[in-house]
């Protein structure tokens, strides 16, 4: 068995996935992505692996080397159907409204004036997010018209190809938090509550972690959205609807769990590592 795991920086979730490799003796190499090149009709050396753990930062880099690998038959953790579904937020909301999962109303449009104009309809306030982005950067919670005149014109002005795909969400008056579960395979293995005074509650800008019961129900929920995007190693956003329950906000395919692994004392780099050593025994 050889495993590469695939990774920018290392933080220490990496540090901890190789802590965990080590631990039971497997053989891997680490792999930075900003050095990799590919042939891409020759696997070549790759062929060594019998898996790879993506853990790049970049998103792109993680999906398009996972792309390849896929073609040449090597699995990943994860695959590169689920990076791309789980890294477009238009990909997630669309997959899990196939598999029944529920999640708040959401529209897309392409121009700022469609943009307005369903976003006058829906009624304030409303929330505007990239459709390819984390850690709670460049997203609007518009509450009002000239709000959204002003967004859409700066976006439109001063955004990239992918600022002007629009997609717009109903905002969902939680109760100063979310969830966020951690799915591995057919499990939620733990959860935590991220609070904030702030409607964004990303601890990457501030929310503070909680351990939060994995009930049940928001097992069920969690594991559906983790299938529905495809499955793996899946991290859930969960909003607590005052009236709907839990609804999926997104889906993650790369998670970081530095806050979650000494809050919970959950070991989420071990169970990646059985994860993966599952899938390619399996493969
Ligand atoms: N529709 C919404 N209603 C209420 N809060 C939201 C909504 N969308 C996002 N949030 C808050 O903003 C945070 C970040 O949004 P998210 O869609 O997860 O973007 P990112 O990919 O940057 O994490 C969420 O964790 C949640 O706290
Ligand atoms: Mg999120």
């Amino acid at each position: 068995m050889k495993i590469a795991v695939l990774c920018s920086r290392v933080r220490v979730e990496e540090k901890w996935i190789f802590e965990a490799l080590e631990r039971r003796g497997i053989d891997y190499d680490r792999i930075d992505d900003r050095e990799v090149w590919m042939d891409v009709l020759d696997a070549g050396s790759w062929r060594q692996y019998d898996i790879v753990i993506e853990r790049s930062v970049s998103y792109k880099n993680g999906l398009y080397i996972t792309r390849v690998l896929n073609s040449w038959g090597i699995p990943t953790v994860n695959m590169a159907q689920v990076a791309a579904v789980c890294g477009d937020k238009l990909a997630t909301s669309e997959a899990l409204a196939r598999a029944g999962v529920p999640q708040p109303r959401v529209w897309t449009a392409f121009t700022p004036e469609a943009a307005l104009e369903i976003m006058d309809r829906i009624g304030y306030p409303l929330i505007l997010k990239p459709v390819i982005g984390s850690w709670g950067r460049l997203l609007a919670k518009v509450n009002d018209r000239e709000a959204a005149e002003a967004i859409l014109e700066h976006k439109e002005v001063l955004g990239s190809y992918q600022h002007s795909v629009f997609y717009i969400q109903e905002y969902i008056s939680k109760p100063g938090r979310d969830i966020r579960s951690f799915v591995i395979g057919d499990r939620t293995v733990c959860a935590i509550y991220r609070s904030s005074a702030h409607w964004i509650t990303n601890t990457a800008r501030g929310g503070k972690a909680s351990i939060c019961p994995v009930t049940p129900q928001l097992d069920a929920i969690s594991v559906a959205a983790a299938q529905a995007v495809g499955g793996g190693v899946i991290a859930v956003d969960v909003l607590e609807d005052p009236e709907r329950g839990y609804l999926i906000n997104e889906v993650n395919h790369t998670m970081e769990f530095h806050s979650t692994v000494p809050l919970t004392g959950v070991d989420i780099p071990g169970m990646i590592v059985e994860y993966a050593l599952q899938a390619a025994r399996a493969r």
